[in-house]
């Protein structure tokens, strides 16, 4: 049973093998703005209800991005010099709608719908690479080459390239390496090289992608800099990356691991797979939480919040909060309505690629679920450990070996 002391939210082990729901149900019961420790910060509120998420989330006046949305506090980025990079997750109105503005064509419902096709292509293509060997890691091999593979398409580069860039968005992430400390700077700079090359290439020969879009971009009438170009680019491949690669292959997990649930999907995939993705959104929840700062005072959940505290929402626990969700602890893919907050609360900053991720996940689910014949666990899966993404990092599975659908 935990108590206020014992709750540590920081302590990436606490996130091998899943978020810590027992601590969540406990802090909302208990302490839904609860004060945490920092050990080498300021401390901030774990937020845990989910009305007090959307709250925060949706007024991005009061709670605002620009100083960051991890928790601990980051100095400037590599490579910027005197300038200060600006990345639209971590801004604020009306910059960030300016930066927001230049992608959302490229994600809109429409312009999704005019890629499905392709994206069934890709994970078809993605399936015959595994379905001769009768077993793969489903992370590597299958969940992870899906969003490298479709936002490399989206940004005009090879498909290599773009699995290339995602390695380095994970050493980005990785908890820093005591023999290599270094390691997450440099794959950012490698990153932003790699960025700076297509922008040069595309500034002197454009074409018809959205790297040549923001590459000519302007903004309020001033151009958008190699510098804005180059942090854009790494939003766009990072922010897609794990976190869909998360929801497939721990979604297939969760419906490894309920058996009825996957009979429910399989007996009716084209009833059942759009409620199923949403009931694995709640469930896995991928994204762990963002945060946000108090611009002024404010009051939440009873507690007194000041200017300048770092506020932060856990998804995950909102997700499974029995006050907006029956049955919460149920994974139920029959779920309707289903009101869940993976991809954020629904303010400014709602997940720009919601449209994309789920065409992604429904392409990427229907080959699983229906080529992989007798798909079960080969090995205990291996979990991220972060306290800021979560799903599985090593998922090894068995199936009947089958034979390539493309010539
Ligand atoms: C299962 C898949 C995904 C999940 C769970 C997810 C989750 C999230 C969350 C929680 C946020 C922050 C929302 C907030 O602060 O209110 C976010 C923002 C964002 N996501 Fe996603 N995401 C996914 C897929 C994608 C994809 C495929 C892309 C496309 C490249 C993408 C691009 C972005 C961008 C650019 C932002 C920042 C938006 C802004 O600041 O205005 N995401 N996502």
């Amino acid at each position: 049973m935990p108590t206020a002391h014992s709750i540590d939210l920081l302590d990436p082990a606490a996130f091998d093998g899943g978020q810590p729901h027992d601590v969540f149900a406990w802090l909302r019961d208990n302490d839904p703005v609860h004060w945490h420790e920092e050990p080498n910060g300021t401390g901030f509120w774990a937020v845990t209800r989910y009305d007090d998420v959307k709250l925060v989330g949706h007024d991005g006046e009061a709670f605002s991005s620009a100083r960051g949305i991890m928790i601990p506090d980051t100095s400037g980025m590599p490579g910027a010099g005197d300038a200060v990079p600006r990345m639209m997750i971590s801004m604020d109105a009306p910059d960030h709608k300016h930066f927001r503005r230049l992608a959302v064509p490229d994600f809109i419902p429409k312009a999704v719908k005019a890629i499905t096709p392709r994206l069934g292509d890709l994970a078809a293509q993605i399936i015959d690479g595994v379905i001769e060997k009768g077993q793969c890691d489903l992370v590597a091999e299958v969940a992870g080459l899906m969003p490298s593979y479709v936002i490399a398409e989206m940004l005009g580069i090879p498909l290599s390239d773009g699995v290339a860039l995602y390695d380095l968005t994970e050493t980005i992430h990785s908890t820093p390496d005591p023999d290599h400390p270094e390691a997450g700077m440099l794959a950012v700079i490698e990153m932003l090289q790699y960025a700076h090359a297509v922008w040069e290439e595309r500034r002197a020969e454009p074409r018809d992608d959205l790297s040549t879009k923001l590459a000519h971009a302007t903004i309020d009438g001033e151009p958008f800099s190699e510098l804005d170009f180059g942090m854009y680019f790494l939003l766009l491949v990072d922010a897609g990356g794990d976190t869909t690669r998360n929801l497939v292959a721990t979604g297939t997990l969760a419906l490894l691991e309920h058996p009825d649930q996957m009979e429910v999907v399989r007996g009716d995939l084209d009833g059942r797979l759009n409620t199923a993705i949403e009931e694995l959104l709640r469930w896995v929840t991928p994204v762990v939480y963002m945060r946000r700062t108090a611009t002024r005072p404010a009051v939440l959940g009873g507690r007194e919040i000041a200017q300048g505290d770092k506020v932060v929402m856990y998804y995950g626990s909102a997700n499974r909060d029995p006050r907006v969700f029956s049955a919460a602890d149920v994974l139920d893919v029959t779920r309707w309505p289903n009101e869940h907050v993976a991809f954020g609360g629904g303010g400014p900053h709602f997940c720009l690629g919601a449209h994309l991720g789920r065409a992604e996940i429904q392409a990427m689910l229907r080959q699983i679920l229906t080529r992989l014949e007798g798909l079960r666990l080969a090995q205990e899966p291996e979990w991220l450990r972060s306290n800021f993404i979560s799903g599985v990092k090593h998922l090894p599975v068995e199936f009947r070996a089958g034979s390539r659908a493309a010539s």
